[in-house]
Formats: structure tokens, C-alpha cells, sequence
């Protein structure tokens, strides 16, 4: 499962739904700048680091591409059900997101000044960049017991203050240690054995560090391929990806966003739709569905299942407007990747073919829905296999 978009798709929700069919629910990518929540009834979590798969009780693994904060994972696991730590394994090979990394994300969003790319601050880049420097540990080194002298050297050099790694290493040794595993090794067996495995992507395509709109992306790969690399295990078992998306768009952050529209029309979904960011609280910026940007993502992942989400948000809405070109320098065009370079400068090109506008989803999905469902599988070209209409679990409809 893959975000299709700017992140903040409704992935936590499709995971827990889609969770029962499965004997495992592994993450990919990222860290804790991820926000999947799920709501049961009255009861709301969110997960950052800790797979959506485990509050249906399943197996759950944090594979080696995925970086891990342990005091995140630690408060994460505090609020949790007892059992849920005793299903969680973490890969050998995760690299750890120490408390420097989390400085060094700040100072770098500092020194950005007005290009700062409105990070989560939760240390995801310098993580992934001290992982290529070959210069912090993994889970497994920590438990091996880690040299830090370069590392402390280094961030010494960079004024970024390493006091406190000492205590941090110890306390995450305690918490890793029961925690350790490999994800690829459980991951064959559960196959070996007929099972079957739900990978779980976080943030979106458009935020990956190779595809996305470079550089207001995140530090790490969010794409589909990214599923057998990270894990350790053969393309082919990566599976059919399924692709999640909302019946709008959002963006946390900075960075080119074609279809945002501010001001009150924004505002109302903002609110509607309850748009601030899960882990940062921070507004999200608002836009029209970007059909462009879709199939550019729809193409990288090789997508043809998609999850729509946030359909109740449009009914509360007079207007749809779907992006179906971008206009530059006076000719359109439908093609993203031509227009990566210059993404700040294009202009959407609109269409308003329906409305969801008091649509009801008491006895399944109304007309209306219907015929978004009808208009996105004709646009772009793939499934819609579940339909969400509320953040509730029961909220949800399988086609
Ligand atoms: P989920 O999994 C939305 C955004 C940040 C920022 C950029 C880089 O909940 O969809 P980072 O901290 O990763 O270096 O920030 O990426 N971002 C997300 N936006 N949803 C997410 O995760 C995100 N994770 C990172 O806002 O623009
Ligand atoms: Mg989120």
C-alpha cells in the first residue's frame, strides 16, 4: 500500500481495514514523520513508527528501510495494548534517528531560511543521510555495543550538541533488545507457510527523494519498489500495490502544490476535513484533485487498485474540481514529469464533471459517489476497490 499523493492519504484507516486479510502488517519506509491514524468507536490512535496493523492484533515488523526513533517507539508502544509489543519486531538493520539527528533537522530548516522545506523535524533526513555517510548504528551494532567517537566527532564539528547519546544508546539498547529480529526472514517464512503480508507505505509518491518535487521531499523513497529493497526480499514477492488517495488533495510543508487554493473555499475544507497534519498539528495546505499528479504516481507505483478516501468531505462541499492539465508558458500539457522542473510556475487546467454535494452514505454509496467512483476509474485508468467516507472504521466500503 502506497500513498498516492502528498502523504496524509488515509493510510492508517485502509491498513486496519484491509489488516484482517493478512498475517502481517510491515512498514517500509520513513520513520516517525509519519501520522496513520485509526479510529474504532470513540477510540482514536495514531502511529508513527509502529505498523496500522496493530490494534486487528496481527504480526507486525518494521523492515530494515525504515528509520527508527526509539524514544518515539517507546512512548508509541506506552499507549498501546500490552500485547502489541510482544507482536512487534524491528529489523537488525533499521538505522536508529538519534537525538542529533533531530537537532541537525532542525538547524538545517534554520540556515534554510525562506527555502526551508518544512520538515517534520523528527530527524528523517539527517537519519538516512548518517545511514549513507556509514556513520551511525544500526539496531543490531547498538546491541553489539557502537563506537560513537566519529559520530560524536562529527556532530561536534557541525556544533550540533552530542551530550546525552550515551544515556539515549542505553535506553534504547533496553528497549530494541526484545525487539530485534529480521524482517526479510519472517516475512519468507509467513509466505513459506501460505501467509500473506500487508506492506504499509508512509508519506506519499510525490515526496519520494529520487520522483517527487525535489528538493521539498522527504528523506527516504515512498514508492512501490521501494517495498522488496527495504525488506529484503524478492521483487516478486512485493506483490500488487495498491494505491491510496483522497478525492482532494493536501501538503504539509512547503514545496510546489499546482491546485492549492487558499482562502475561504480552502478554509471550509480544511476544517470539514479536519486537515492538520497528525504528527506536527500543523495546518495542511488545501487543493483541488490533481489528475495530472495522479497518474504520473499511479504509472511509478504500476498501481491499478486504488482506495479513495474522504468522500464525506466533498459532500459537505458546493464544489469538485478535478486538474486535468497544466498550463505553461501558454500550451497544456498532462504530463508531470516534464513538468517537475518547473511545477512552482504551472497553472491547473479545471474541470467540474460532478457533484458531491449532500450525498448520504446511510445504505451504501449513494448516486453521487457512484459516479466519482465511475469518473476516477475512467481518468485513470485503474479499480476503486474501497471507498472511505468518514475516519470511523465502520465508515468504509468495499467494491
Ligand atoms: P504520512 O505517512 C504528509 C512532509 C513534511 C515535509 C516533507 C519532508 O502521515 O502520510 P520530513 O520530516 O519527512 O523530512 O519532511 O515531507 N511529510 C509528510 N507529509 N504526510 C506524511 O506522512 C509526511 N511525512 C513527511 O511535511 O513537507
Ligand atoms: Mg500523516
Amino acid at each position: 500500500m502506497v500513498g498516492l499523493q502528498w502523504g496524509d492519504e488515509g493510510k492508517g484507516k485502509v491498513v486496519d481495514y484491509l489488516a484482517g486479510q493478512y498475517d502481517a502488517v510491515a512498514r517500509f519506509n520513513g520513520g516517525s514523520n509519519a501520522g496513520h491514524t485509526v479510529v474504532i468507536g470513540e477510540r482514536r490512535h495514531t502511529f508513527h513508527l509502529i505498523p496500522s496493523g496493530a490494534l486487528k492484533g496481527k504480526d507486525l515488523l518494521i523492515g530494515a528501510g525504515v528509520v527508527v526513533d526509539p524514544v518515539v517507539l517507546g512512548e508509541e508502544l506506552s499507549l498501546l495494548p500490552d500485547g502489541v509489543k510482544r507482536k512487534l519486531m524491528v529489523d537488525g538493520r533499521c538505522s536508529l534517528v538519534s537525538p542529533m539527528d533531530k537537532q541537525l533537522d532542525a538547524v538545517l530548516e534554520e540556515m534554510k531560511g525562506s527555502s526551508a522545506i518544512g520538515t517534520t523535524k523528527r530527524g528523517i533526513g539527517p537519519a538516512y543521510a548518517a545511514r549513507a555517510l556509514r556513520l551511525s548504528p544500526r539496531v543490531s551494532d547498538l546491541m553489539r555495543g557502537f563506537d560513537f567517537a566519529a559520530m560524536v566527532r562529527f556532530y561536534e564539528k557541525l556544533s550540533v550538541n552530542p551530550q546525552g547519546l550515551i544515556a539515549w544508546s542505553e535506553e534504547s539498547k533496553r528497549l530494541l533488545g526484545s525487539l530485534l529480529g529480521s524482517a526479510s526472514d519472517r516475512i519468507t517464512e509467513i509466505n513459506e507457510r501460505g501467509g500473506n503480508v500487508l506492506f504499509e507505505g508512509s508519506q506519499g509518491t510525490l515526496l519520494d527523494l529520487l520522483h517527487g518535487s525535489y528538493p521539498f521531499v522527504t528523506g527516504t523513497h515512498t514508492i512501490a519498489s521501494y517495498i522488496p529493497a527495504s525488506l529484503g526480499i524478492p521483487p516478486s514477492a512485493a506483490g500488487e500495490p495498491l494505491g491510496v488517495m483522497k478525492c482532494y488533495a493536501t501538503r504539509v510543508g512547503s514545496g510546489p502544490f499546482p491546485t492549492e487554493v487558499t482562502g475561504p473555499v480552502a478554509d471550509n475544507i480544511r476544517s470539514i476535513g479536519n486537515e492538520y497534519g497528525a504528527t506536527t498539528g500543523r495546518p495542511r495546505r488545501i487543493g483541488w484533485l490533481d489528475l495530472v499528479a495522479l497518474r504520473y504516481s499511479i504509472a511509478l507505483n504500476g498501481v491499478k487498485k486504488v482506495a479513495v478516501s474522504k468522500l464525506d468531505v466533498l459532500s459537505q462541499v458546493k464544489e469538485f474540481k478535478a486538474c486535468v492539465a497544466y498550463k505553461y508558458q501558454g500550451s497544456e500539457s498532462a504530463d508531470f514529469q516534464g513538468s517537475l522542473a518547473h511545477l512552482e510556475e504551472v497553472e491547473p487546467v479545471y474541470e467540474s464533471p460532478l457533484s458531491l454535494h449532500g450525498s448520504r452514505y446511510d445504505n451504501g454509496l449513494p448516486e453521487e459517489g457512484k459516479k466519482l467512483v465511475g469518473y476516477l476509474e475512467e481518468e485513470l485508468r485503474v479499480n476503486v476497490s474501497l471507498v472511505s467516507h468518514g475516519e470511523e472504521r465502520s465508515k468504509t466500503i468495499e467494491l
